[in-house]
Order: C-alpha cells, then structure tokens, then sequence
C-alpha cells in the first residue's frame, strides 16, 4: 500500500428532517449567503424550509448557477460578497451549486486574479470563507471533498482545482430531497458516482484490500440499486443508500493509498466544454472504451473486477474481460445512458477539437501511468464513436 494523508473535516448530516438541524451548524452571528440554481430547490420547498432553519441570521440569495457551473456566473457572487459583508455561504443543490460554492468561497479571499486558480489547481488558495452545503442530487460527493469544476464560456475550458481550504464545514444528506429528481438525474448521479470508484479502483493492485474490498461494495451497491431507484422512485431505503454511497465515492476513504487514474474525468471534461453534454453521460462514454483501450495495463484489476463485482468466473482471462466489460456497458444502459460518442453528437470531425483542449490544459499524461498521451485519448475517443 503507498503512503497517504487522510484528512476529511466536513460534518455530514444524514436523514430525514435535517435541515432542521441548519441552526446548530451556522454561527448565530453569520451573514449567509445562499446559493442555488436554477429553480429547483425553490420549487421543490426546499428554500422555504432553509430559510425558516436559519430564522433571524441575515440571508442574502444568489441563484442561476448553471449544471456545469459558469466561471462567469460564479465571480458575480463574489462582488455580492464583498458588498454584503457576507461571512458564511449555504450551498443548496447539486454538484454543480456545490462547486461554484468552492470557487466563489475561495476567490473572495483571494487578491490576484480569481482565474489564477485555475490555472495552479488550486495551489494559490491560501484561505476561503466558511460554506456548508445541503445536498439535493446525489452524484459528485462535492458535499465531503474539496475538488470543484468550473465551466469558463469564454475560454471554452471546463478545469478542476482542489484545496484543502475548500472543504464544506458541513452537508446536510436528507434522502427525502432526492425524491423531486428526474429519472435523467437519478441517472446521472448512480453513473458518476460508479465512474468516481472505478477511478480509484481499476488501476493496478497494491495490496490494499480495504480500499479494495470497500471499492467493490459501492460498485455493487450502485448495481443493484441504480436499476431499482428508476422504478420505484420514493423509496426511502433505496435512496439513501445511493447518497451515502454517492458521498462515499469520492470523499478521500477509498482513494487513500492506491492508485488512481481520472482519465475518463479529464477526457469527458472536454466533451461537456465542447456541446454541454451532461458530465456522467460523458463518463459513460469514455470509460468502456478507456477501458478496453487499456486492457493489458489494467489487466490484474479488470480481471478482479470482473470476479469481485460481476461475478464473472467462467472463460479464459480475455473472455473474462470482455464480459466485464460488456457489463459495464449494460449496467450504463439499464440506466437509460447512451454510451456512443455518436449518441451526444460528436462525430469524427469533432475529436480534433476535444483533443487539441485536453492538450491546452496541460492534459497530456493521464491514467495512473500518465501513459494516456493525447495520441492515446484520440485512440479512445475514435473507438468510442
Ligand atoms: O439548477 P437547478 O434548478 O437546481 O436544477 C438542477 C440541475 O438542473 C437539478 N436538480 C438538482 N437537485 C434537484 C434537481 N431537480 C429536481 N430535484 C432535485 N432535488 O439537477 C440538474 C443537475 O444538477 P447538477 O448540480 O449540475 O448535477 P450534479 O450533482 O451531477 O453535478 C454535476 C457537476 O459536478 C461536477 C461535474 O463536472 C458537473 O459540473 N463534478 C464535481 C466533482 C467534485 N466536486 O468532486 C466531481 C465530479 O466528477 C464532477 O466532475
Ligand atoms: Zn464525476
């Protein structure tokens, strides 16, 4: 097992009726801003009862955050920041309303200019203000890391960063938040989050049972459940095992001393820049071809992957990996995803476009090797039209 740090200081909140307990975790004296999308949370009530939980602190609101959350829209809030005196930020929604929380937390107690945090990943934050979170759609375990991905139109780049400062204070998980989801959502979210483990898992083994073992359990876990969230939409149980699992996929635990890869994230990062196609739908594009592409350098992982999680024993190893594979794609489609390039219109012609924005971001070594060279993404793009 590799050496590692663990650290993770965000108060999770789970269960029903929980933004009832927003009291408790906000100091008294805050000025909060709230920040929210696209109207969602407002329709659904969820507003109405933060704002009630927060009772007499003084609120300021800030909505429009956009799925794939705009650089543009996000400094807005920084200004609203500064002339408020805001002190504390409540980030209600997604992954999406989450990430531009980090941002706008760190860039209004940074000096430079905010874009430089992009461009250092994160590595110029030396101080961000307070924010919590409370989690309506289950996908990017944003609510328990400190990773954020942040669109800019203008530069056409959709670019992470990370910052230990960027760590939510806390995430209120009410499974019950969840019920308003669309199926496409629903989706999305089981989809990402099964990407996110798969990530930290199919690499190459460093003796670290747990992670491993713990790995296996979440991708089980989606596998069964996902299918089963789409059918019988309320409930309860179903839910909230796929928000624990979705927050437990990328919250540091199962990443901790092992391998990772993110190349499948850093390759469908380009394909949402360039038309907008949902984050987990690029994912599920990218990671069968990924995975096929990189069978010999994954291939003790794909073969423990096969028997751990599909229960795929028969045949010889190629075969085993084919089939799991293939499961994968399945899985993919049960959840009503498409997994063509061709399916989100990105044809032949457009690849040049993607590859060329992986290169300018300075993605040229991914995988756990940092063997996939954009010669190799090209490879897997061309195979996954
Ligand atoms: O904008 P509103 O009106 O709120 O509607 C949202 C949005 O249209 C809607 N929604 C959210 N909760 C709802 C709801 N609709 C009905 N009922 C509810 N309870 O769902 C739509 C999608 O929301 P969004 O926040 O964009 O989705 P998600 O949570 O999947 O976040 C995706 C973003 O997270 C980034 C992705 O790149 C993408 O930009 N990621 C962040 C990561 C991280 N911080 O660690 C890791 C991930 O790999 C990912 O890259
Ligand atoms: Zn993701």
């Amino acid at each position: 097992m590799n050496n590692f740090d663990f650290h993770n200081p965000t108060r999770i909140l789970f269960g029903k009726g929980r933004i009832d307990d927003l009291d408790g975790q906000v100091p008294a004296d805050a000025k909060v801003l709230i920040l929210f999308g696209g109207g969602s949370a407002e329709r659904t009530g969820v507003l109405a009862n933060v704002r009630k939980a927060l009772g007499d602190r003084e609120v300021v609101e800030f909505s429009g955050i956009e799925p794939n959350p705009r650089y543009e829209t996000a400094i807005k809030a920084v200004d609203v920041i500064a002339e408020n005196g805001v002190t504390f930020i409540l980030a209600v929604g997604g992954g999406s309303v989450i990430d531009a929380a980090k941002f706008i937390a760190a860039a209004a107690k940074y000096d430079g200019d905010a874009w430089d945090i992009f461009t250092s990943f994160g590595g110029v934050i030396k101080d961000a203000l307070p924010f919590g979170t409370v989690l309506t759609l289950p996908a990017t375990g944003s609510e328990m890391n400190t990773g954020s991905v942040i669109t800019h139109l203008g530069k056409a780049a959709k670019l992470p960063f990370r910052s230990p400062h960027c760590a939510p204070v806390f995430s209120i998980l009410d499974p019950e938040l969840t019920y308003t989801l669309p199926d496409r959502q629903i989706a999305n979210g089981v989809a990402d989050a099964f990407v996110h483990v798969i990530e930290q898992y199919l690499t190459y083994p460093v003796g670290a049972p747990v992670q491993d073992g713990f790995s296996e359990t979440l991708l089980r876990t989606l596998i069964d459940l996902g299918p089963k969230a789409l059918e019988t939409p309320k409930d309860y149980d179903i839910r909230a095992s796929l928000m624990w699992t979705a927050t437990l996929a990328l919250n540091g635990l199962i990443s901790a001393g092992v391998p990772q890869d993110w190349a499948s994230h850093m390759i469908g990062h380009e394909i949402t820049a360039f038309n907008d196609t949902d984050h987990a739908r690029t994912l599920a594009v990218v990671l069968p071809s990924l995975m096929q592409d990189q069978r010999e350098a994954k291939r003790e992982k794909l073969l423990q992957y096969a028997a751990n999680v599909w229960d795929i024993r028969e045949g010889d190893d190629d075969a085993r990996i084919d089939a799991a594979i293939k499961a994968t794609v399945d899985f993919f489609h049960a959840m009503g995803i498409d997994t063509k390039l061709s399916d989100y219109n990105v044809g032949a012609d457009d690849i040049d476009t993607i590859i060329n924005a992986l290169t300018d971001h300075g993605m040229t070594e991914l995988g756990e090797h940092g063997k996939i060279t954009p010669t190799v993404a090209r490879r897997i793009l061309e195979a996954a039209l």
